[in-house]
């Protein structure tokens, strides 16, 4: 069979890129592509580089994708989805990223950040050999949470309460919340307003799967986005942030809960988030593995 590659291009690539991922999906996320709720974060995410949509490259075999080289926010990040069969294209894919999808510097040189899984060990062994070294400060952790059948009930502070987007959809309130949360010192900028209704612009945003703890002020104050994927009943947690004036209060286990304990109630079995934070870990999440960073200055 004749294997093509082709450049990604608009709205009907976004579908079949995320069908694509929901096929290779294996329990475990075993695969080690990206999940598909992933692939839609970004494409909601104010930081994305739209003007670079068209680098993204996809692998076909009888117009069947099998293999997308992408970004996820600016070029000189790279990360690698393969169907199990043709992981062999690895190699056609990173000659690719070297020449396309390359980042640079304020100074005009040119670098990649390959990202590998540590389990993929003929990748590791190709980007070692072309003279990759690995940047441990960029590696991008996945942990799992088994959904329990019988979710024990989310606890919560008095006086304050767990929403969803459905019942407030406030986006000056949304806007402080993941503002502050991200650490952004002071209150945030009014055209930011932009960025949270892009943030709920992709088919499957879903309102009352992303929960806020609502303060006694009124405030949001701690705020937990979940998508659930319908085929493969998985649930995917991102992004997550507390305001920093209220940290250590439970608040942002109680959203992170909450977003989970709905997505189970959906049919979703297992939850992600692509970190191995204590924070994470100590509400029950265990880590699967490093998607380690490799970087090349050229
Ligand atoms: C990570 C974050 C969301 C935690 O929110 P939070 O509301 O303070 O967390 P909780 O109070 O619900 O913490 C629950 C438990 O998680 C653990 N935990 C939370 N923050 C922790 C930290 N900084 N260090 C170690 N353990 C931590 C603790 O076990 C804590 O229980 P305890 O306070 O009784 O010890 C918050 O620190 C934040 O917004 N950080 C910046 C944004 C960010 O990193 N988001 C996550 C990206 S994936």
């Amino acid at each position: 069979m004749v294997i093509k590659h082709r450049q990604y291009s608009g709205p009907d690539d976004f579908a079949l890129v995320g069908d694509f991922l929901i096929s290779v999906y294996r329990p475990g996320n075993k695969d080690g592509n990206w999940l598909q709720p992933t692939w839609e974060y970004m494409h909601s995410h104010p930081n994305l580089d739209e003007s670079s949509l068209s680098k993204i490259r996809i692998w076909e075999e009888s117009d069947e994708i099998v293999a997308v080289v992408n970004y996820e926010s600016t070029l000189g990040e790279v990360f690698f989805q393969t169907h199990p069969k043709h992981t062999h294209l690895k190699q056609d894919m990173l000659d690719y990223a070297e020449t396309h999808l390359y980042g640079e510097t304020e100074t005009g040189n040119r670098f990649v950040r390959a990202f590998v899984n540590d389990f993929d060990i003929e990748l590791e062994t190709l980007v070692q050999s072309r003279g990759y070294e690995m940047a441990g400060k960029y590696t991008r952790p996945i942990s799992e949470f088994l959904i329990p059948q019988q979710f024990p009930p989310v606890e919560l502070l008095e006086g304050f309460h767990i929403k969803s987007l459905a019942d407030d959809n406030d986006l000056m309130k949304i806007h402080r919340v993941l503002w502050r949360g991200f650490d952004h010192a002071g209150e945030p900028p009014e055209e930011g307003i932009e960025w949270r209704k892009k943030m709920q612009s992709t088919p499957n945003f879903r309102k009352d799967l992303t929960i806020v703890v609502e303060a006694p002020s009124g405030d949001f104050v701690s705020f937990s986005g979940t998508w659930y994927e319908s085929v493969n009943k998985i649930a995917y947690v991102e992004p997550v942030a507390t305001d920093p004036d209220y940290r250590r209060m439970g608040l942002g286990k109680a959203a992170v809960l909450e977003g989970v304990r709905r997505c189970g109630a959906l049919g979703a079995t297992v939850a992600y988030v692509g970190s191995d934070m204590k924070f994470y870990q100590a509400m029950g999440f265990t880590k699967n593995f490093d998607s380690n960073c490799w970087i090349k200055h050229f």
